[in-house]
């Protein structure tokens, strides 16, 4: 029996390429794309790099010493990265998140931050600055991030079980030292520090019930995310997903008593849980009840393209207009390619994703972009 491929990609955007706008346009902030959708969000990669090999992200198979990472003179810089920020603002992004790879292997990332953290938001607020690392050198840099202005950091930690954790990441980095990063952070005002936690079946699902244990008594909010099929290496089983539903099951027949919260705001990633007993957890799930419908999240690769999914194939080269042959854009120039761009989105991949799965029917394998290069 032949298997039906569903292609969940739109082909055309990896050939789409960037004419200069015939009409220059000022951006009002209430840009929309084709399903509604306002642009809030701005997740930068500032590395592709990373110092973990996290078995569900950049497994050691694909991400060996033959691994051909950015060179760095393709990598924006600080200033292009604050150019491109600026233009997103203006166009109505509240919250820009760093991430990588690590974002904390980028040399002086607290310049940036300080760049960043001067951008008001076209309310004249200040932005919501957050950053998503692993933790290994947060112990370091938390109060040097702080100072330069970062609000708050959300850390990825899997397991508090040492040997589990160091299988996960796998080159051996203690759960310890995450432990002690997560602290410095709360220490030094950037928290509540939330805590993503991937679950993967077989691998950490019998850690669910000890982290929530551990993280109740903290200040920290903890997330569990559902393994989700990113990028192009992990080898994404469906079996291999714990659904969000299953993981609440667990809590309760472990007597957490959990309840639903409203969220924060509309397109919030996670479900809020809160304990009977105070304290919350979120649920992250992307595979079992996506969360396309608000989606109000651009990413900006670290070489300068702007992705308007977290699972597209192809990226548009803003790059390209700060440097080389067609750096004579505007801000203006790059503001209208910006609105062009957006006004087209249409991605709604989760969404397609679980229609299809629901349906017993396979997708299409296209090499989609990895998340160390992306930004989760
Ligand atoms: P808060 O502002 O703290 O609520 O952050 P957030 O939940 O928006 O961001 P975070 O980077 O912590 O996201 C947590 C996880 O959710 C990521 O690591 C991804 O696994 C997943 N995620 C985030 N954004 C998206 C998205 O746009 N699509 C999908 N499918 N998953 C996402
Ligand atoms: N599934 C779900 N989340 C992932 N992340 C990376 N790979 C995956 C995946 N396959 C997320 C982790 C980490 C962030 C950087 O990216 O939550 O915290
Ligand atoms: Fe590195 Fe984060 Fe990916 Fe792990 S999940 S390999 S820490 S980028
Ligand atoms: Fe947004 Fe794409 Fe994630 Fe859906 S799959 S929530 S459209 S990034």
């Amino acid at each position: 029996m032949s298997e039906k491929f569903i292609p969940l990609v739109d082909h055309r955007q990896r050939e789409r390429s960037l004419a200069l706008p015939g009409m220059l346009e000022t951006p009002d902030g209430k840009l929309l794309d084709t399903r509604a959708r306002p642009l809030r969000d701005l997740r930068i990669s500032v590395t592709d790099r990373c110092n973990f090999r996290c078995v569900y992200c950049m497994p050691k198979s694909v991400f060996d010493k033959d691994y051909h990472f950015l060179p760095h003179n393709s990598l924006l810089s600080f200033e292009e990265i604050t150019r491109i920020a600026n233009i997103f603002v203006a166009h109505g992004v509240t919250k820009i998140r760093l991430t990588g790879g690590e974002p904390l292997l980028r040399k002086n990332i607290e310049k940036l931050v300080g760049m960043l953290s001067r951008i008001k938001t076209a309310d004249g607020d200040d932005l919501d600055l957050t950053l998503t690392t692993n933790a290994s050198l947060l112990a370091r840099k938390a109060q040097s991030l702080k100072d330069a202005g970062l609000t708050r950091v959300t850390v990825s930690l899997d397991s508090l079980d040492d040997a589990t954790f160091r299988k996960m990441n796998d080159v051996d980095f203690p759960v310890d030292d995450v432990l002690d990063g997560i602290a410095a952070a709360q220490q030094a005002g950037l928290g509540p520090v939330k805590i993503n936690m991937v679950v993967k079946a077989g691998l950490n699902d019998q850690e669910i019930v000890p982290m929530a244990r551990y993280f109740k008594e903290t200040p920290h909010v903890l997330r569990f995310i559902e393994y989700m099929d990113v990028g192009a290496s992990n080898g994404w089983k469906m079996d291999e997903v714990i659904p969000s539903a299953d993981i609440i099951r667990r809590l309760n027949a472990a007597g957490m008593g959990l309840q639903r919260v409203e969220a924060n705001y509309t397109g919030e990633t996670a479900e809020r849980w809160r304990y009977a007993d105070g304290g919350e957890i979120g649920v992250i799930s992307s595979v079992t009840q996506s969360f396309c419908q608000d989606c109000t999240r651009a990413r900006l690769s670290t070489e300068g393209k702007l992705y308007t999914c977290l699972f597209a194939t192809g990226g548009h080269d803003l790059r390209s207009l700060l440097r080389g042959p067609d750096a004579s854009y505007s801000d203006q120039a790059i503001s209208t390619v910006v609105a062009q761009i957006w006004r087209a989105r249409s991605d709604r991949y989760s969404e397609l994703r679980s229609a299809h799965t629901a349906a017993g029917e396979q997708t299409e394998r296209l090499k989609k972009v990895e998340m160390s290069y992306i930004g989760g």
